[in-house]
């Protein structure tokens, strides 16, 4: 194993995007955001950068982000050559390719459409629905969606599922809920964790009446609620596991977390969080991958 061994990455492949979302961190002050000459380089020269980080962390699942990762569909097509496991998150607005059946594809939508639109940008939620129902003819990949729960959307939740279930070929959604900056004042996110958790406990529900649409684990969810989040978020696996990669002046910087530089860990509502927590917690053996009882439970067969 090396020294600091990193089984999980996300990189931002670029920090050019082709929306500019109410909610998100990549493009907050004090985080890494800026496309330079430098910093958006030529794929091979990209492709070299990772292939080091891959051999320093030991990175075998990549999750590729921007900015918008389909703007360098050069460097996707490269990059997923070097990792067992990809993970591609999306706005979605640009059309898809075929990048073979292993893929996954996560596609982010944050609501029906006048909610989705408030937060992502007016007009995008048709742009990705007609992007989803045009998927070249080769296309495989496993796709889904990625939601972010804010006060925004806590209340369309339902609604929404409903809406992806009709009208796109998505097998099914995971919810994330809002990583805040330090004082913030977007009103996206909730004063504390208990307010919080009614809107976790309305998801357990909704779990028990889609448990395969939804793909959040209900025990994932349970850690969660405002009795558990801190004592996951004060010693988070996030920065013990996962290996951010944002795209700075020059090139790959390492931020404080996967959510950037600016983040209130205290009210952090980021689904990956809680996932590996649970991965943690039953699988004694972590970070060991490769043998022992992490086999018993994976990432995928968590997801039910
Ligand atoms: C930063 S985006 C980059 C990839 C791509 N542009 C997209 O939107 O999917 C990755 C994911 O982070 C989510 N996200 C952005 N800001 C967030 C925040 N403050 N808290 C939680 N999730 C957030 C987005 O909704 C999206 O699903
Ligand atoms: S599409 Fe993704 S990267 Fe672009 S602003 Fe929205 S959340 Fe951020
Ligand atoms: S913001 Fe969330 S993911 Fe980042 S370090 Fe804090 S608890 Fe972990």
């Amino acid at each position: 194993m090396t020294k600091e061994f990193r089984p999980i990455a996300m990189i931002n492949i670029t920090n050019r995007c082709t929306l500019r979302c109410k909610h998100c961190f990549v493009y907050r002050d004090g985080t890494p955001n800026t496309p330079t000459k430098q910093n958006e380089m030529p794929a091979d020269q990209m492709i070299k950068e990772i292939k080091k980080y891959r051999k320093k962390f030991g990175i075998l699942h990549m999750v590729w982000m921007g900015g918008e990762p389909l703007l360098r569909k050069d460097v996707l097509e490269l990059g997923i050559k070097l990792f067992p496991q990809n993970i591609i998150t999306t706005n979605g607005t640009l059309p898809l390719f075929n990048l073979g059946p292993k893929i996954k594809w996560v596609i982010s939508l944050d609501g029906t459409e006048e909610i989705n639109d408030e937060v992502r940008g007016k007009g995008s939620f048709k742009k990705v629905i007609n992007n989803l129902n045009n998927l070249p003819d080769d296309f495989t990949g496993d796709l889904q969606c990625g939601c972010c729960v804010t006060k925004k959307n806590e209340h369309v939740l339902e609604e929404f599922i409903e809406v992806l279930q009709k009208e796109t070929p998505l097998r099914g959604i995971n919810f994330t809920f809002y990583v805040p900056k330090k004082n913030d004042t977007t009103g996206l996110g909730w004063k504390d964790l208990e307010e919080r958790d009614k809107v976790i406990k309305n998801l357990m529900a909704l779990k028990k009446k889609y448990p395969n649409y939804i793909l959040n684990n209900s025990m994932v969810l349970e850690l969660m609620l405002s009795h558990n989040a801190l004592e996951i978020t004060n010693n988070c696996p996030v920065l013990n596991y996962m290996l951010p990669l944002y795209l700075g002046e020059e090139g790959f910087e390492r931020p404080f977390c996967c959510y950037g530089n600016d983040v209130n860990c205290d009210l952090c509502g980021a689904w990956v969080v809680f996932h590996l927590a649970l991965i943690i917690k039953l699988n004694p053996g972590f970070p060991n991958i490769t043998s022992g009882p992490y086999k018993k439970v994976t990432p995928t067969s968590i997801n039910k």
